[in-house]
C-alpha cells in the first residue's frame, strides 16, 4: 500500500525531484543504501542554500564552503564542481520554489561497515529543493533563546552531517519554550544550535571569531558587508555569557533564520526586551538585498 506522505505544500514547492549523483529522479524512486557511510557514520557534509523569489542567494559562497568542508574530511565529488553547479541549476529549474531552500549533501557512499575510509570511495551526492517560507513573524517580534553547554566536537567549522549535539540542543531549547539554543564552552559563547550569534554593546557588534569552534556562517559573513555599509563597527572577538546577558541587542543569523532578533535569554530580557534599533536597520539592509535580487533580470 502506498501512503500519500507528502502534503501538497511540498509537492507544489519542490521536493518532487531529487538530484541523485548525476540523475534527477522522482522522490519515490530515491533510496539510500543501508550501508551508505552518511547513514551509518554521518560521514559526509552538507549545505543549505536560500532561494528568494525563485533565485539563488549567495550561491557561490555556499559552494566555496562546501569545497572547504569536503577538503577537510578528504572527500571528493564524483564530478567536478562546475558539473555539480549545473546539476543544481537544472534541479531548481525542474523543481522550482519561490521562497525556499536547496538542501544538498555529499557522503562517502556505500562500503562494508568499517570505520576507516574504504579502499575505493564512491561518493553519493543528493540534493532537493523545498519551499520554505521566511520566518516573518519571528523576524518582527524576535525569539527567546536558551543557553546550553556546547558538547560538540572540536571541528565545528566543518559543515558535517553529524548534528547530534545541535539536535539535542535545539530540542532542549524548544522544551524550554525557546526558538534557539545558544552554546557556551565554559564561559565563552560560541554559536547557536543552527546559527551564529552576534551581540551589540556600546556601538559595536561582537561575534565569535571563525575558529574550529563555530561554523563560519555565510549569513554571518554577508552581515559583515551590511554592517560596513551601515557604518556599524564589528569585532570578531569571543564574548562571555555575562556579555550576552548584558548586551543591548542580540541576533542569531543563518540561511533560514536570516537576521533573527533574540529578545530574551533564559527569561532574562535583552536590552529593553524588544527588537533593537541596530537590529532593525540590519534587517532593512538585508531586506533591500533580497528585493534587489528580485529585480535582477
Ligand atoms: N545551519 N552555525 C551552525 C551550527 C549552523 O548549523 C548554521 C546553519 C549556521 C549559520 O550558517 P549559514 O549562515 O551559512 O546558514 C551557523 C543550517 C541553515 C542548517 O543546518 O539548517
Amino acid at each position: 500500500m502506498r501512503f500519500p506522505v507528502y502534503p501538497k505544500y511540498f509537492v507544489r514547492g519542490g521536493f518532487i525531484l531529487i538530484l541523485f549523483n548525476d540523475r534527477l529522479i522522482e522522490r519515490e524512486e530515491a533510496a539510500v543504501d543501508i550501508e551508505d557511510r552518511g547513514y551509518q557514520f554521518g560521514d559526509g557534509v552538507y549545505e543549505v542554500i536560500r532561494i528568494y523569489n525563485g533565485r539563488w542567494f549567495l550561491f557561490e559562497e555556499h559552494m566555496e564552503r562546501l569545497e572547504r568542508s569536503l577538503n577537510e574530511i578528504r572527500l571528493t565529488l564524483p564530478y567536478d564542481i562546475d558539473q555539480f553547479n549545473s546539476y543544481l541549476h537544472e534541479l531548481l529549474k525542474k523543481a522550482p520554489v519561490s521562497d525556499g531552500i536547496i538542501y544538498l549533501q555529499v557522503t562517502r557512499g556505500k562500503a562494508l561497515r568499517s570505520h576507516a575510509f574504504p579502499a575505493e570511495t564512491n561518493s553519493v551526492v543528493t540534493a532537493y529543493t523545498r519551499e520554505t517560507p521566511r520566518p516573518l513573524s519571528d523576524l518582527h517580534a524576535g525569539i527567546k533563546a536558551h543557553l546550553t553547554n556546547d558538547i560538540r566536537w572540536l571541528r565545528c567549522d566543518i559543515k558535517s552531517l553529524n548534528l547530534l549535539g545541535n539536535v539535542l540542543a535545539k530540542q532542549e531549547a524548544l522544551e524550554n519554550q525557546c526558538g534557539e539554543a545558544i552554546f557556551h564552552r565554559g564561559d565563552t559563547v560560541t554559536e547557536g544550535s543552527s546559527s551564529n550569534v552576534f551581540i551589540k554593546k556600546d556601538d559595536t557588534w561582537y561575534t565569535h571569531p571563525a575558529t574550529n569552534l563555530i561554523l563560519n556562517g555565510i549569513t554571518r559573513q554577508f552581515l559583515f558587508q551590511l554592517m560596513a555599509s551601515l557604518k556599524m563597527p564589528v569585532k570578531e572577538e569571543a564574548f562571555k555569557i555575562s556579555d550576552l546577558l548584558n548586551a543591548d541587542e542580540v541576533i542569531v543569523t543563518s540561511t533560514t533564520q536570516e537576521v533573527m532578533p533574540v529578545i530574551s535569554v533564559d527569561g532574562e530580557p535583552i536590552g529593553t526586551g524588544s527588537v533593537g534599533e541596530w537590529t532593525k536597520k540590519l534587517q532593512q539592509a538585508f531586506e533591500d538585498k533580497i528585493q534587489q535580487l528580485a529585480e535582477v533580470k
